[in-house]
């Protein structure tokens, strides 16, 4: 086999090859069983059981409440941006039937493509209004700046923008933490979270708070074609009892009552990366959970800021985003004058490190510091970054 590259992806990004190793195992031989993994009934107790330890090691390493259920599903990200507006207007409706469409809101709060998006597909979804209740590129947006509605059906934010490299802080302290304190304290609030690309990749701050909290697995812990989705027990709601009232009916295999009632098999799910997801948080588990990985992603993460900073210090480099507002998982920058960036690009891919290139809608470079790109990893990315720096400067 041919050496396997570094892999910076943003998603499908880099798995652990320990992992990949003992997942081709299981492809001709799931537990002893004499079937693969993906030939086995997803009905079969071997697998069951494989799906009921893959929620008890995210409960355990999240910490997850009683309160709230853990759900499997398909659909992505982009599924979820539709069935978190219909799960939650249809509660909505319950708890208020009679107000109008215009008086049903929806609040989001913009800071980056993929919350964009989202509320993209709430106004097409239709049946409430999306209220931005604050809005900054490059950043956070100031925690002044956010206007709350009184009783939204939901309150939605990414937590990681991958695309332009922007995350809440998970320090209160911080400027760029997500403002809990502005929300009402003494009721069950209807927050809404896109965890997509930081999903265990470190403790999720006043989890037990949100309504929602979803992410495609395709980042931090396994293939795409899985989908988690965190609820608390008050959004399992009846949407069919909702619809007679007037709610956007909601198809069933998006109805988040109808997965949690069914232990997330209602059809068939997604069992390969059901399966590799499951030998992901195993090996996390072992090296001591969610945790470790905080650690890790938080050292990994502040060398390349600070070469970014000599960098730019140098006049070489330029961050995205503003300082104490970037994401620890995708790291944003330019490269200065004409030709440079393809020149570093080039000779990224001469030391093996691949897939630098930022997103097609905004160019530069993004480094994805996913839980499987290990710190000596980042060490040569950090080098080479030095390097290129030394070479570029006059
Ligand atoms: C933060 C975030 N949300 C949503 C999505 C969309 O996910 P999917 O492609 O699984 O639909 C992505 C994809 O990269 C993402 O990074």
């Amino acid at each position: 086999m041919a050496k396997r590259a570094v892999n910076f992806g943003a998603g499908p990004s880099a798995l652990p090859d320990s992992v990949l190793q003992e997942a081709t195992q299981g492809l001709l031989d799931f537990q002893g069983t004499g079937i693969g993994i993906a030939e086995i009934s997803h009905r079969s107790k071997e697998f069951t059981a494989f799906v009921a330890n893959l929620e008890s090691l995210i409960r355990t390493q999240l910490d997850v409440p009683p309160t709230h259920q853990i759900l499997f599903t398909q659909g992505g990200g982009t599924g979820q941006f539709s069935a978190v507006v219909l799960n939650m207007l249809a509660r909505h409706r319950l708890l208020h039937p009679n107000l109008t469409d215009d008086e049903r809101v929806m609040d989001y709060i913009i800071t980056g493509s993929w919350s964009k998006k989202a509320a993209a597909e709430a106004r097409r979804l239709g049946g409430g209004k999306v209220n931005v209740a604050a809005q900054s590129t490059h950043s956070i947006p100031s925690h002044e700046s956010f206007k709350f509605s009184p009783d939204p059906a939901l309150i939605y934010y990414c937590e990681n923008e991958t695309v332009d490299g922007v995350q809440f802080s998970h320090d209160p302290s911080s400027p760029a933490s997500f403002p809990f304190h502005l929300l009402p304290q003494d009721t069950l609030l209807p927050i809404v979270a896109d965890y997509s690309s930081s999903f265990m990749s470190r403790k999720i701050p006043r989890l037990a708070d949100h309504a929602v909290i979803f992410a495609g697995a395709q980042k931090n812990i396994g293939p795409a074609g899985l989908t988690i989705v965190i609820v608390r027990q008050d959004c399992l709601v009846d949407v069919d009892a909702a619809a007679k009232l007037g709610a956007v009916p909601v198809p069933i295999s998006m109805s988040f009552q109808t997965l949690a009632d069914s232990d997330s098999l209602y059809n068939t799910p997604s069992t390969l990366p059901i399966y590799i997801a499951g030998l992901v948080l195993e090996r996390s588990r072992e090296l001591g959970g969610v945790q470790y990985f905080e650690e890790l992603n938080r050292k990994k993460a502040d060398k390349v800021y600070s070469v970014l900073k000599e960098g730019e210090q140098k006049g070489v480099f330029r961050g995205k985003v503003k300082e104490g507002h970037g994401s620890w998982m995708n790291i944003t920058f330019d490269v200065l004058g004409d030709g440079a960036e393809a020149k570093f690009l080039t000779g990224a891919e001469a030391k093996g490190m691949k897939a630098l290139k930022g997103h097609r809608s905004v160019g530069g470079i993004r480094a994805s510091l996913y839980n499987a790109i290990t710190e000596e990893q980042t060490d040569g990315l950090v080098t080479y970054m030095r390097e290129f720096i030394a070479a570029n400067t006059q």
